[in-house]
This record gives structure tokens, C-alpha cells and sequence, in this order.
């Protein structure tokens, strides 16, 4: 399955480039002959926009296809590759505070008990009682474990979601638990059949969720080779309007206290029409791809190869037997991936840094090599998101996240630079001086804390506490908590 998905964004993605490079050329072409061009005919298109679609998954806007232009990447401002600044992971700590404590959602049009609820839980949430030592939880993973700690216990207390029965299958309600964007089905799955958080009765609801799959509605209405896919978008927006004209809930908070878990790369743009107001927990997390800190969460992207043991395979080798340095596999995807085999792909023993690796069974080279290697390298590909940052905790090898605007999963709460490594794309060169340069001592403790914070990334047939499932939601509820308003 996972598979079959990616060789069909491959062929989109080309496709992509192709056009993406026709329109480069006709700009050069343009500049040359010292006819309009850079940001003239980037304005003059923008006034004949009519679509929009996707470069190298990123949005881009289409003009009429009459037009010899076809298409043009957004955000140009006068440089045709967006090179996406960087937002640093202790600037996005700055933003995430500011925005718990400036964001605020739409005044709810009526008053409902529930927000009187969810402010009372911000304020017990903001004044918890210290503590040092949590059961089974490990205090230096977390930015506040006093506040994890009561937010949590508040959520088992307190939290009751709406689960919406509207909507078709397969898009809605059919939960796809294999591959690489199985977390939005193990969530569908797993939210679907609560029955601790879950109410019949919207009124008590604090949250409401949009239980739709953004793998499947790629899989069931993106037309091959197409340039766009805005039926996708005008489908979510029509399941929206019929939720908002059945139910009276909608209305009240523009959406504000609905959610939605969605894990493939396009679901950002998806989503960002009518459900900009929804708290979307997202693969892509992307703080240039309308992301917002404080109100959006980041959902783990988790490879599930076997669903009735989504855990199997779990662990690695002992520190001493750990003789690879860097580790790195995949395919060329992306504009990081061939800097970093450029720089270290066949150069140095230490470093193993390949592109594909020849298929083997379950992908056994791919496991073996992360189960004994000290560093994982997860640079973004296409998009910001990896399933490698997963796979790293899952067999205990230290993460390294090549990603500038990527914000990792479970923000709210983790405290990352405590258990992986942060290189910015600029540093790739410098890669191997970087890991040399971390003493053993606090290598030793990251991986101790990769350990300890595996319990957090695992999916199981029945949740428990503490798990995956419960860290989605708890960062949904962590949003809603601090983005309430009341009437
Ligand atoms: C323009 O593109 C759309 C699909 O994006 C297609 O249906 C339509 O036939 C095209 N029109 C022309 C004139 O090529
Ligand atoms: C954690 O949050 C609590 C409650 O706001 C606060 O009293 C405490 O000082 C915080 N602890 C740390 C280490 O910041
Ligand atoms: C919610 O608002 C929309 C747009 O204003 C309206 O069409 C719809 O009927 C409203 N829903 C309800 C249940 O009143
Ligand atoms: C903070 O919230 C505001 C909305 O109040 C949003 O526009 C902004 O993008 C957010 N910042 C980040 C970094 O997400
Ligand atoms: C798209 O990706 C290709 C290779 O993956 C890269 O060469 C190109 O610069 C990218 N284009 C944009 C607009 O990011």
C-alpha cells in the first residue's frame, strides 16, 4: 500500500518539475530578451490565477491554461525557489509561548457550560502543583511535566469529544492502519471506538472531530495527472457546509473547537480553505505551510508495517555495539537529501549515508542499519515531515532533524533538545564535526531519554496510558484548552 502511494506521488511529483521548470525557462527566456519578467509577469499573473496545485508539494498557483505561463510557485517576491528561512527550535519555543498567551479563537456566538470548563482547566492547568517525580513518566523529556501532568489528568477527568457520523465511506469513517500515513488511521480507528472520551451528546462536547482521511481522499478523487486537485478541497468544503447546516455547533466557534487528524503531505493546503479555524493535527507540520503554533499540533508520522503488531521490532542494539556514527536511507526527495549524500554519501566510514537501499524483506537492512547506528539523520524530504524521526525513537538511535521549519511532534509538551539533535540545512556540510563534537556523557543520556520517550510514540490495539493515541489527543485538547474563549 505504502508503496503503490508513493510511486504515485512520485509521478506527480515529476510532472510537478517539469512544469515548474517550463515556467523557470519562459522567465529566463522573458529576462533575457529583456521582455516582462520577474516580479511584472509574476504580478501580472497573479491577476489571472484561477487554480491553485502543487510544485514539489508545496501550493502553487495555476493560471488558465490558455495562457503560456502554466503556473508559478507562490511566495516568489522576485526569487523563483523559495528558499524558506529558518525558524530555529528555541525561536519556535518563543513563538509557542507567545502564541498560548495572545492566540485566541472566535468568541463563541452563545454561551455553552463546556467553555466555562475549559477556562477553569486552563487556570488549574497554569497554576499545578509542583512536582518532581511522576510514576511512569520521565521528567527531563517534558517542558513542564507539573503541567503535562495536571493537563492530562484534567483530559482523562474531564474531556468529552463529538464524533461526527456524517460522511461516506472511504473517505470518511475507513481507517487505512498500514504505511506511512497509517496515524491518521490508527487515530480514526482508536477515536472511533472510545468509549472514555467519547459523548453522544454534542452539547457536553469540548471537542469535535472530522473523522476524514486525507490518504483517502487522494486515493479516491485525485485524478491522475491532473494539475489540480481543488475537487479534493471543494469535497472537505462540502462535508463542512453540510455539518454546519445540520448541526448548530459549527456556527457557534467557526469551527474553533473542531479537529482534524491528517497525515497526508497535502493536507495542510487541504485543509487551510474552511477549516482554518479547526486545531489540525498534522504530518506536515510546516511553519511555512500555514501551520499555527499554539492552535495546530504535530501528529507523528509513524511507518506501520504490520497492523497487528504495530510495535513489533521494537528496540536496538546496546550503546557498545553501536558502530555506526550517522545513519541515513531514502530516496532523493527533496532538495536537502542530495546536499546531504553530496556531502557525505561514500566519503567517510562513519558516516553511512546512502540513497535507496535494495528492497529487502520488511526492510531489514533499512531496521538493522538504525538498530546499530548512533545517529539517525532525518532530513525533510519533499516535505518537512519523516517517518524516520519515529523510527529513530522506535529503535533507539538518537534522532538528527534536518528540517528548518519542521515542528516536531507532541511540541506542546516535549521538551525535543532533550533527547535529539537539531541541524539546520545550512549545516550539512558540518554534520560529522557536529556529532563529534557532542561529549559521550550527553550522548549517553539522549539516548537513555530516546528510551524513555518511546512509550509516547507507540500505537496499540487497545490504547494506554501515556501512548501515541493519547498524546495525539492530549496535544488537541492541550490547544483547545488554551485557545477557549467564552461568550
Ligand atoms: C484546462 O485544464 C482543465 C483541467 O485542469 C481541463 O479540464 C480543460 O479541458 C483544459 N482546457 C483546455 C482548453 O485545455
Ligand atoms: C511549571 O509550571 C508550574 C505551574 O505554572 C510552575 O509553578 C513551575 O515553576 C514550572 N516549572 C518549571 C520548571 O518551569
Ligand atoms: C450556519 O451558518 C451558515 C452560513 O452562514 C448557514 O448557511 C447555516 O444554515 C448555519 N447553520 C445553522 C444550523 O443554522
Ligand atoms: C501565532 O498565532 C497567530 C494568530 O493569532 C498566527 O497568525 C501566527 O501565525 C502564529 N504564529 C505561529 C508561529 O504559528
Ligand atoms: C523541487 O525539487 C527539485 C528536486 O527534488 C529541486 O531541484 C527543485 O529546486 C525544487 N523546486 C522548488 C520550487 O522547491
Amino acid at each position: 500500500m505504502g508503496q503503490q502511494v508513493f510511486s504515485l506521488l512520485e509521478r506527480k511529483k515529476l510532472l510537478s518539475l517539469l512544469s515548474i521548470i517550463t515556467f523557470a525557462l519562459i522567465l529566463a527566456f522573458h529576462c533575457y530578451f529583456k521582455l516582462p519578467c520577474g516580479s511584472n509577469v509574476l504580478q501580472h499573473s497573479l491577476e489571472s490565477v484561477h487554480k491553485t496545485m502543487m510544485v514539489n508539494n508545496s501550493y502553487v498557483n495555476v493560471i488558465d491554461n490558455h495562457s503560456s505561463i502554466t503556473m508559478m510557485p507562490k511566495e516568489t517576491e522576485g526569487s523563483l525557489v523559495k528558499v524558506p528561512e529558518m525558524t530555529s527550535i528555541s525561536e519556535m519555543d518563543k513563538l509557542l509561548l507567545q502564541n498560548h498567551s495572545s492566540y485566541q479563537s472566535m468568541r463563541p456566538r452563545w454561551f455553552s457550560a463546556v467553555d466555562q470548563e475549559l477556562l477553569q482547566a486552563r487556570s488549574e492547568i497554569e497554576n499545578a502543583p509542583v512536582v518532581t517525580d511522576v510514576g511512569n513518566l520521565y521528567t527531563p523529556l517534558f517542558r513542564n511535566i507539573s503541567m503535562f501532568k495536571r493537563s492530562y489528568e484534567l483530559m482523562e477527568k474531564i474531556l468529552k469529544v463529538y464524533v461526527y457520523r456524517e460522511g461516506a465511506k472511504p473517505i470518511m469513517h475507513s481507517p487505512n492502519l498500514l504505511g506511512i500515513y497509517a496515524s491518521e488511521g490508527w487515530f480514526m480507528k482508536l477515536m472511533e471506538a472510545n468509549k472514555v472520551f467519547v459523548t453522544k451528546d454534542p452539547k457536553n462536547a469540548h471537542l469535535f472531530y472530522l473523522p476524514f482521511s486525507s490518504q483517502m481522499l487522494e486515493e479516491t478523487l485525485y485524478i491522475q495527472n491532473s494539475p489540480s486537485y481543488s475537487n479534493l478541497m471543494q469535497y472537505l468544503n462540502n462535508y463542512v457546509d453540510t455539518i454546519a447546516a445540520k448541526h448548530p455547533f459549527w456556527n457557534r466557534t467557526g469551527g474553533a473547537d473542531h479537529f482534524l487528524v491528517a497525515c497526508h503531505d497535502w493536507a495542510p493546503s487541504e485543509t487551510n480553505e474552511r477549516m482554518t479555524k479547526c486545531i489540525r493535527s498534522l504530518c506536515n507540520a510546516d511553519l511555512k505551510e500555514s501551520f499555527v503554533l499554539g492552535k495546530d499540533t504535530s501528529l507523528p508520522e509513524t511507518y506501520v508495517r504490520n497492523a497487528q503488531i504495530p510495535t513489533r521490532g521494537l528496540g536496538g542494539k546496546s550503546v557498545s555495539k553501536r558502530k555506526t556514527l550517522a545513519f541515513f536511507a531514502g530516496g532523493m526527495h527533496g532538495y536537502v537529501r542530495p546536499i546531504l549524500l553530496q556531502h557525505w554519501g561514500n566519503k567517510d566510514p562513519d558516516m553511512k549515508i546512502f540513497g535507496e537501499l535494495p528492497k529487502s524483506k520488511g526492510n531489514k537492512n533499512y531496521i538493522q542499519y538504525m538498530k546499530g547506528s548512533k545517529y539517525c539523520i532525518c532530513p525533510k524530504g519533499y516535505e518537512v515531515n519523516s517517518p524516520r524521526v519515529v523510527e529513530a525513537i522506535m529503535y533507539e538511535c538518537v534522532p538528527v532533524i534536518i528540517s528548518d521549519n519542521f515542528v516536531p511532534p507532541f511540541f506542546e509538551v516535549l521538551n525535543w533538545k532533550s533527547f535529539a539533535v537539531f541541524v539546520s540545512e545550512k549545516d550539512i556540510p558540518n554534520l560529522k564535526s557536529i556529532l563529534l563534537s557532542i561529549p559521550v556523557k550527553k550522548y549517553l543520556q539522549m539516548r537513555m531519554r530516546v528510551k524513555k520517550v518511546q512509550q509516547h510514540f507507540l500505537w496499540h490495539r487497545s490504547p494506554v496510558k501515556y501512548d501515541i493515541y493519547h498524546m495525539v489527543l492530549h496535544s488537541i485538547w492541550y490547544n483547545r484548552v488554551f485557545t477557549a474563549r467564552t461568550a
